[in-house]
């Protein structure tokens, strides 16, 4: 049995999809509060549906019960109720769960941290290196998984990369690159690192199959949608800025998150990719995906 924990989440969900489409018998977690949809969803997938939450140390010691295995994604950044936080949610949550799935004694714990590049000081930062020292501590085998900048969600309207209107609003110069990775990619790596052995006690960091410079990405854009894209830079003093004097954890680990964006991650995949034979998804793909179908 492997538990996903974050499965009502963008990733946690294609990892269960994915999963479930090797056989593998999976345990979802959910809330009280999670969207019925996503709930429904994962039920249709096969999966078995816990309920829980990070915050609630007893769900947790509930949910591992018979796991093999237990996969992590969830995080409070863009999903998150009232009473989570990064602290309480990210760090602590997610230590418990590590401390549950030992009392459980399962057999692998991989957690989705982020970018080991990603050096910026903030609560977020805090939270995932914390918790990846408390896995690598806590005698369980531990796959950490480190990927860099998801294109699904930095390149979408959400973020301010609005592809229906050809409008970009870039984080910095636009000239540094970054591995932009496939959210399908990562999903993947998660599934291929069950039962892996080059996958016990390992760290690996993830990135996509070439490292491109927003200017880069913009320009991708306009090639296969045969239109200009208005760019609107913030510049990296006014991210600085943002980031020196934002008060509230959230707000400050998202100006980290932007300033670390516009510091550019590349990331080398090629020793990854002998372990994990994988043809990873490019920019222009993702581009042909959400404008042209
Ligand atoms: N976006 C990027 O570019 C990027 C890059 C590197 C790494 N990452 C990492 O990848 C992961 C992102 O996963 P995602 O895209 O699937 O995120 P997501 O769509 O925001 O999903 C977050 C998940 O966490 C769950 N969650 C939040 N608070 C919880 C709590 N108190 N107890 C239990 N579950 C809780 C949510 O459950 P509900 O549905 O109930 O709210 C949801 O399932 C994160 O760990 C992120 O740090 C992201």
């Amino acid at each position: 049995m492997i538990l996903v924990v974050g499965a009502t989440g963008l990733l946690g969900g294609e990892i269960c999809r994915r999963l479930r489409e090797r056989g593998h018998p999976v345990r979802a977690l959910a809330r009280e509060t999670s969207d019925p949809a996503k709930v429904q969803r994962l039920k249709s997938l096969g999966a078995e549906i816990v309920r829980g939450d990070l915050k609630d140390r007893a769900s947790l010691d509930q949910a591992c019960r018979g796991a093999a295995t237990v996969i992590s994604t969830a995080s409070t950044t863009l999903s998150r109720q009232p009473d989570d936080s990064i602290g309480g949610v990210d760090q602590d949550g997610q230590m418990q769960l590590v401390d549950a799935a030992r009392n459980a004694r399962v057999g692998q714990f991989v957690y989705v941290s982020f970018s080991g590049s990603f050096e910026i000081d903030c609560p977020l930062r805090t939270a995932k290196r914390s918790v990846e020292r408390h896995l690598q501590r806590s005698g369980l085998t531990y796959t950490i998984l480190r990927p860099s900048v998801f294109m699904e969600v930095w390149l979408s309207p959400a973020l301010g990369f609005d592809f229906t209107k050809g409008a970009a609003q870039i984080f910095g110069t636009a000239k540094r690159p970054i591995s932009w990775i496939s959210l399908g990619d990562v999903a993947e790596f998660a599934a291929r690192c069950v039962g892996h052995p080059a996958a016990r006690n390992a760290v690996f960091e993830l990135g996509g199959p070439e490292a491109l410079s927003p200017e880069d990405v913009v320009r991708t854009f306009e090639e296969v949608t045969g239109r200009h894209f208005e760019t609107q830079h913030v510049a990296e003093t006014a991210l600085q800025e943002q980031w020196r004097v934002a008060a509230d954890p959230l707000q400050k680990s998202f100006a980290a998150l932007m300033l670390g964006f516009a510091q550019g991650d590349t990331i080398d995949m090629r020793r990854t990719l002998e372990v994990f034979p994988l043809r990873l998804g490019t920019v222009r793909e993702y581009a042909k995906r959400v404008t042209i179908g």
